[in-house]
């Protein structure tokens, strides 16, 4: 099979979209990710498939830790703007409005549901790392929808 077809069949698993954050001493850096996953209850673990070409592998082997900020509905915007490969910037977070966490991690102003993970593994996974973060801390609003992508388009949740 070839790389199409297969993004064409695994396109059908329907997921929401996150955006992966890393702070390098001050350098912040942003990554949108779909391949993201709960693993593990004890301990509690989450995973994240990370491309090594990319630069958010390198920072969060850097960090030793990462934020998950899991979008709203009306975020497509930023998941398109993090989806861009950028050197790691001083603070800036291409614009996007966040906070910083007490664990020193960068979450995003508006979004649904946000981790603080710290880098437990990363396994070989092909072209990509899979990325496992053990989960110190974490928030979720108590309403909101979630952006969706399903079918390599972004979708919303039904009514
Ligand atoms: C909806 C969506 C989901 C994505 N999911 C992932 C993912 O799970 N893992 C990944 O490595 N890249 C994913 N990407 C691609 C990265 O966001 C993109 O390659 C980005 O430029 C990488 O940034 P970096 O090189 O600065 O790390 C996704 C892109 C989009 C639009």
């Amino acid at each position: 099979m070839d790389s199409s077809r297969f993004r064409q069949i695994v396109g059908c698993f329907a997921t929401g979209v996150t955006v992966v954050t890393t702070n390098v001493d001050g350098q912040l850096h942003g990554m949108t990710a779909n391949a993201f996953t709960s693993l593990s209850l004890e301990p509690l673990q989450v995973l994240v498939c990370v491309g090594k070409s990319g630069t958010c592998l390198q920072q969060i082997k850097s960090a030793g830790a990462f934020g998950v900020s899991v979008l709203q509905a009306d975020q497509e915007d930023l998941s398109n703007r993090f989806a861009k490969s950028q050197d790691p910037e001083d603070g800036q977070m291409r614009g996007a409005a966040f906070s910083t966490t007490p664990n020193g991690l960068v979450r995003l102003d508006g979004a649904l549901a946000h981790l603080d993970c710290r880098l437990a593994q990363c396994l070989d996974g092909g072209d990509h790392d899979i990325v496992i973060g053990e989960v110190i801390d974490g928030d979720a609003s108590e309403s909101g929808s979630p952006l969706l992508f399903y079918r390599g388009r972004y979708a919303g949740l039904a009514d």
